[in-house]
């Protein structure tokens, strides 16, 4: 049915905001068994990868486009490290307006660039990283009036916690911990406000431990600084100075979690561990999070038998070549029985 329609009572929606709606939301929330017994807990995985465009951006960008629409703005504009662009693109094209968007040049996973094209924004390959490419869309956005749809803009954010609500409406409470990868640092902060706002209105009782996972090369948050050159395959949380990073902080704070940082080795194990003991393929920043929970496993700082759930953001499927670059190729043979017989005999 889409978020706005699902969750319109909790969003800022009047009789005068248009219906943007490209039935994002209502992801799944999978049980991992095998993974779960691997860590000694309760881990759900939310696949984030299961909205429209291919991640969690969908849930705060239908809002966004919305209120743009309902302010008379007439285009948006957003800079991205892939997905961000990838949604804004869709659902611009799904109301007839223009969309800008400025990548880091080089490093956005193929997949991603193939959705903003395809769905007809146009593209400017910024040649600087994603901080900067934020800097000059906010200056962009100001001269030109068009809508920022990042994540500076307040109405992604509220969209976004859609994403805690689905998780409580199927638990019928809130995990212990909430496990997620943080770049820019506008979902954790989303997250946080909307398990906080089910606890006023008395869906839930407890708030879960807010726990963010960055990559070791691009760990502002981590070490508490900036990191001017930002460097990791994780493509998507290639960010070295997060603009909700004073949100992110507070929610780790507020919630006794903890920010962690994980290497890119790390990230990639857990990616293949999440596909072929799991059955989902994630792209590697959705996969920060498990690394970092198999890395405090084996600190021995993971608490048995909790319940975790952890953000799958995006999809696998949008980033084949940091995928293609770990596995093996396909057994080709000729086109008869007995080739076909030593394979599955393992001859
Ligand atoms: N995971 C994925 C797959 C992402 O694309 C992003 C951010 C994050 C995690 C981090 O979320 O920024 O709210 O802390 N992607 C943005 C983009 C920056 O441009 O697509 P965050």
């Amino acid at each position: 049915m889409g978020v706005m329609k699902h969750y319109r009572e909790l969003l800022p929606v009047t009789d005068k905001t248009p219906e943007v709606n490209l039935e994002e939301g209502n992801t799944p929330l999978i049980y991992l068994p095998r993974v779960s017994s691997r860590l000694g807990i309760k881990l759900y995985g939310k696949f984030e990868g299961c909205n429209p465009s291919g991640s969690f951006k969908d849930r705060g960008m239908f809002l966004a486009v919305a209120k743009a629409l309902e302010d008379g703005k007439r285009a948006v504009i957003c800079a991205s490290t892939g997905n961000t662009s990838a949604s804004a693109a869709a659902y611009a094209a799904s109301q007839g307006i223009p969309c800008f968007v400025l990548l880091p040049a080089g490093k956005v996973a193929l997949g991603k660039l193939a959705q903003a094209l395809m769905y007809g924004a146009k593209v400017i390959a910024v040649k600087g990283n994603f901080d900067r490419a934020l800097e000059l869309a906010r200056e962009g956005a100001e001269k030109t009036g068009c809508a920022m749809v990042n994540s500076v803009n307040p109405y992604r954010l509220i969209g976004q916690r859609s994403g805690a609500w689905e998780i409580c409406d199927v638990l019928g409470k809130a995990p212990d911990w909430h496990a997620i990868p943080v770049g820019n640092a506008g979902n954790i902060s989303a997250y946080w406000a909307g398990y906080n706002e089910y606890k006023r209105i008395g869906k839930i009782d407890k708030l879960p431990r807010m726990m963010g996972f960055q990559a070791e090369g691009a760990a502002p948050l981590v070490y508490n600084r900036p990191c001017p050159n930002p460097e990791t395959v994780a493509t998507a949380i290639r960010i070295g100075n997060p603009v909700s990073a004073h949100l992110a902080r507070a929610a780790v704070s507020e919630s006794g979690g903890e920010f962690n940082a994980v290497t890119d080795e790390q990230i990639l194990e857990a990616q293949r561990i999440l596909a072929a003991e799991g059955g989902v393929f994630a792209e590697p920043a959705s996969c920060a999070p498990l690394a970092g929970l198999l890395k405090l496993q084996r600190a021995g700082k993971l608490p048995e038998g909790i319940t975790v759930t952890m953000i799958l953001t995006g999809n696998g499927l949008k980033d084949p070549d940091t995928a293609m670059s770990q596995v093996g190729r396909p057994t080709e043979i000729n086109d008869n029985l007995e080739d076909l017989m030593r394979v599955l005999e393992g001859k």
